[in-house]
């Protein structure tokens, strides 16, 4: 289905945003986070999300109410001078799901991801085979299964 340019808003996350983008994993991503909930106050974990140069993050919010709908969370390392881009969390509001949101907050991480430097040579994620959406989203953004492997999928920007 075609984004709703006209209802939602999709952009990188500013300042003003992360603590919203807690408050929806927690609040909505409960089979992600299997590790309990992500903590406000952990001022390690914050700066993290609030650098730039180690965290990318798309977000979707309906232009009417303001309420954050979908994020996606690319975290950022350099392995031996290799980047490696990681896809940590994806998630859409249950009660917006099969409108495009996946797809739309996914392209904009990737395209935040590409403009990455120094460049990212690859983009990581694990993804259960039980979650059929997701799995079937990332296919079709061109990840493919690592060899051996049934969750854990890569997409290689450079050589
Ligand atoms: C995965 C998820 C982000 C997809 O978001 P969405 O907004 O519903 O997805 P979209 O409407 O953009 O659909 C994108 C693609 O996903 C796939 N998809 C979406 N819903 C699907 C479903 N119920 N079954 C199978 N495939 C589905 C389709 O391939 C679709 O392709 P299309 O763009 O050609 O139509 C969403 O289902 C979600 O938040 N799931 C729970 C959290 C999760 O599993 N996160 C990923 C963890 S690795």
């Amino acid at each position: 289905m075609p984004f709703d340019d006209d209802r939602f808003r999709i952009a990188a996350a500013r300042l003003e945003d992360y603590r919203d983008c807690l408050t929806f994993l927690n609040e909505r991503g409960q089979d992600l986070l299997r590790s309990g909930d992500l903590e406000y106050r952990d001022a390690l974990f914050q700066a993290r999300l609030m650098d730039r140069t180690r965290t990318r993050i798309s977000i979707i919010r309906e232009r009417e109410t303001r309420q954050m709908v979908a994020v996606a969370l690319l975290m950022v390392s350099y392995d031996w001078r290799k980047g490696v881009g990681s896809v940590e969390y994806v998630l859409v509001d249950t009660d917006f799901r099969g409108c495009g949101l996946g797809r739309v907050v996914m392209e904009d991480l990737l395209a935040q991801a590409r403009e990455v430097r120094p460049r990212l040579a690859v983009i990581r994620l694990v993804s259960e085979p039980w979650h059929e959406a997701a799995r079937s989203l990332y296919q079709k953004l061109g990840f493919t299964l690592v060899d051996g492997s049934d969750r854990h999928f890569e997409l290689r920007l450079h050589h």
